[in-house]
């Protein structure tokens, strides 16, 4: 495992009062040998296939290398449809493994198409597109595990319309990927008759557990992503995940300090990368967190209401926004900065510059200034008293970026365990996607529309 994991700041020892003892780790040693063995001896089975997805045989990864580059071979650009699971891993690798101008970038360095991923249904969004891409040299990459999810339905209906009208029927069905899971849903059945290219998705994979199957590697493939890399890096981290011991189990450990600490009132988890390129990392925990936390009821029917707040922020920019907060605001947070030892540029602060403003950062680098400024806020949230820990990457590539996406899983089934809650269901999202089909004259939805009409608004509290 390249990662490191730095929890020290989450302890009584350095934080005081509101910080964890040693003792409560040692004393709940039942606790994690009941969560690690619910996650780690259910490896593979039911939801738990994700942990399955990075076990791909060399021939399988070389295969959808060879399809990746037969599509970025043609494609002038490349748009993801897809949205919440089917649309976070996507966007999260690309953020975090192309150029940051990955689109802006002259042709000539661009070695792989410009990439869109389409996770909302405004129409402003969807038209503004029409005005970027040559529909007529783009593929669409449908993601769907459900194969019903109206947003992602309706875009594909609008775009391969489209390209039928542009192109002909026959070019168009050759610019839809379908992936979806294996034998099921509409999309599928659509698909197939089509004679669409489909991909599958293991029928135990959830939407937000899914990046690391066909979901991530079909999207990773086209835009020439190292996916041997990545795969090669989630599965260090699951062996990592899979150590019995907590104190040398990343994701058993700091499961263990949040749901320890959410019970201890601390409901509210900042998710904190120093990098640009691992912004939209903290969308993907962000979601992975608030879904599968976010429950009602346990394990045993009893009403519970878990869940910890995901809050995104990004180092250095909300230093200047949030962190004031989090100084000095209240003891209801946890915070994980994320740091980069070597970033993939050094950029210099001129020595000989004459200008006299900011002599002090005269011969440094950014590399050092971000550096500083992350060790500078660790060291101000924690003198505050304030929970926060720290995972550091010797670098971004795909290496690391595969153990990230690992471990936030295992934390995240770690935690669900841990507070005996159905970490993989969503029946909050479900309720939402029925009213939408009930609110659109879905057939076969009309007891819902019936509820949904029985609501009444009171003017008396409406203001115009
Ligand atoms: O994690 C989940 O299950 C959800 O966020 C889904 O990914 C999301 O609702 C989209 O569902 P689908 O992939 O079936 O279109």
């Amino acid at each position: 495992m390249k990662l490191k994991f730095d929890y020290n700041n989450m302890m009584e020892s350095a934080i005081g009062e509101h910080g964890i003892k040693q003792s409560q780790i040692a004393e709940a040693a039942a606790a994690h040998a009941a969560a690690f063995s619910q996650v780690v001896d259910n490896s593979g089975k039911g939801w738990q296939g994700w942990t399955e997805t990075p076990m791909l045989t060399a021939a399988q990864v070389a295969e959808l290398v060879a399809f990746g580059k037969s599509v970025r071979d043609k494609a002038s650009s490349f748009v993801v449809l897809g949205i919440g699971g089917s649309a976070l891993g996507p966007i999260s690798v690309f953020n975090a493994l192309l150029h940051l101008h990955h689109n802006e970038l002259p042709q000539n360095m661009r070695k792989a198409p410009k990439v869109y991923v389409e996770d909302n249904i405004d129409p402003e969004r969807m038209s503004a597109l029409f005005d970027v891409i040559d529909i007529k040299t783009t593929y669409f990459n449908v993601i769907t595990k459900s194969g019903e999810t109206s947003e992602t339905l309706g875009q594909f209906l609008i775009l391969y319309n489209m390209l039928k009208k542009q192109i002909g029927e026959a070019a168009a069905k050759e610019h839809m990927i379908v992936t979806t899971t294996d034998g099921k849903g509409a999309l599928y059945a659509t698909a197939v008759k089509e004679g669409f290219k489909v991909f599958g998705i293991p029928q135990g994979v959830g939407g937000r557990f899914s990046v690391l199957s066909n979901v991530g590697l079909v999207p990773f493939a086209v835009m020439g992503i190292d996916i041997a890399k990545l795969l090669e890096g989630a599965r260090n981290m699951r062996a990592a995940c899979e150590r019995a011991d907590i104190t040398k189990n990343p994701a058993l450990m700091t499961a263990f300090l949040q749901v320890l600490s959410m019970k201890d009132g601390k409901n509210i988890s900042v998710m904190m990368p120093y990098a640009d390129g691992l912004k939209t990392m903290a969308d993907f925990y962000c979601q992975i967190w608030a879904e599968s936390l976010g429950k009602a009821v346990d394990n045993s029917g009893k009403t519970v209401h878990y869940g910890q707040t995901p809050a995104k922020s990004l180092g250095v920019t909300d230093q200047h926004s949030q962190v004031q907060l989090y100084n000095e605001g209240p003891f209801d947070k946890v915070i994980t900065f994320i740091g980069v030892e070597n970033f993939g540029a050094t950029v210099e602060i001129p020595a000989d510059e004459s200008a006299e403003a900011g002599s002090f950062l005269k011969g440094h680098t950014l590399n050092e200034l971000i550096t500083a400024e992350r060790k500078a806020t660790e060291f101000a949230v924690t003198k505050s008293g304030k929970s926060n820990f720290t995972i550091l990457m010797p670098e971004v590539n795909a290496e690391t970026v595969g153990e990230l996406l690992m471990y936030f899983m295992y934390e995240t089934a770690f935690a669900g365990a841990y507070l005996n809650i159905d970490t993989f269901n969503q029946p909050g999202v479900e309720e939402g996607k029925k009213a939408t089909f009930a609110m659109i004259g879905r057939a076969g939805y009309e007891q819902k529309l019936a509820e949904l009409q029985s609501v009444k608004k009171n003017p008396a509290y409406i203001i115009k």
